[in-house]
């Protein structure tokens, strides 16, 4: 046999023996994750998110196809150097966009997104209707991405934290809602309209505390998961272990838990 024909059939003898092989040696088969929503594409709501520049800096992969077709190629995200915007309609509140479009760096500490003044009505703290669109717009981004994933869920045990390292990170990261002492009036606070304020932590202004656990699991857990549905954002990609746990130690004994 010449080495053409044995390529031939060799190669794909290969492949169906790789294919046996890697079914044998799989392991038990995982729960396959739920599958992700379809991209809904809302052309109106769409074109205030073009309108307002944010494709400057941000690109939303699973709409690539949709926002070149309908407003060229620029308003797909041309050279983003903000984060792709997929999966975040799961990740965060209305109220939390609004803020965040006020003054980024109140609810994202350090942010390099610049205040998105434009879209606010005049000399007032409330969005326009094109503010508004544009939050819808973001909502409607449900369609997972692998930088977008959906926040953890599960209850956790807090690792030992450090109380006062806990302290300067609540500065940076907490102070913009739940204030410099903790007691609920940052100056986001006055966005969180929708549902509860950003409650008074030193105060003791604890309602996630489920009988027979450990206070300080519960605050650590609504760190790591947020408090779903409400403008409290989980920090389980923002900060790690030992950070959330810090926080955690703060914040329980401020709170006095
Ligand atoms: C000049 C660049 C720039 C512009 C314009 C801009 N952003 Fe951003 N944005 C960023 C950067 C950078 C981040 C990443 C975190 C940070 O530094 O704040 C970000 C973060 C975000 C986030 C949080 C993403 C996440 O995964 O946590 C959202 C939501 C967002 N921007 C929406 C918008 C919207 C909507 C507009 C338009 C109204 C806009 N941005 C305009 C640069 C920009
Ligand atoms: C964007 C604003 C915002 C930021 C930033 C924020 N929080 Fe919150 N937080 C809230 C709101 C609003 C609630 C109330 C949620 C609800 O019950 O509807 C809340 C609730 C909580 C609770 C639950 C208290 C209870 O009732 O048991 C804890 C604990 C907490 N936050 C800690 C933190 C810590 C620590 C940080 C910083 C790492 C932080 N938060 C950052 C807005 C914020």
């Amino acid at each position: 046999m010449d080495g053409e024909k044995l390529a031939i059939i060799g190669l794909p003898l290969l492949a169906v023996l790789f294919v046996a092989i890697g079914f044998i040696a799989k392991p038990p088969a995982e729960p396959e994750p739920e599958p992700a929503p379809p991209q809904a594409f809302d052309k109106e709501l769409a074109a205030a998110y073009v309108q307002a520049g944010c494709w400057q800096c941000h690109a939303v992969s699973t709409l690539q196809t949709e926002l070149t077709e309908a407003f060229g190629e620029q308003a797909a995200g041309a050279r983003p150097m903000g984060p792709d915007l997929a999966g975040v309609g799961n990740r965060y509140h209305p109220d939390w966009h609004t803020a965040h479009f006020w003054k980024p760096d109140d609810v994202y500490a350090g942010s390099q997104m610049p205040a998105q003044r434009q879209l606010f009505e005049p000399g007032q703290t409330k969005l326009n209707a094109q503010g508004r669109k544009v939050v819808e717009f973001l909502l409607t981004l449900k369609s997972r991405s692998d930088l977008n994933k959906p926040w953890p869920t599960a209850r956790v045990t807090a690792p030992t934290g450090d109380a006062e390292r806990g302290r300067l990170l609540f500065l940076r990261e907490c102070a913009g809602c739940h204030g410099r002492d903790a007691d609920g009036d940052g100056p986001a606070a006055r966005f969180m309209v929708a549902l509860r304020k950003p409650p008074a932590l030193a105060k003791g202004d604890f309602i996630y505390m489920p009988a027979g656990e450990r206070p300080l699991d519960s605050i650590y857990t609504v760190i790591t998961n947020g408090v779903p549905g409400s403008a409290m954002p989980s920090f389980a990609s923002r900060l790690t272990e030992q950070q959330r746990a810090d926080l955690a130690a703060w914040v329980a004994k401020v709170g006095g838990k």
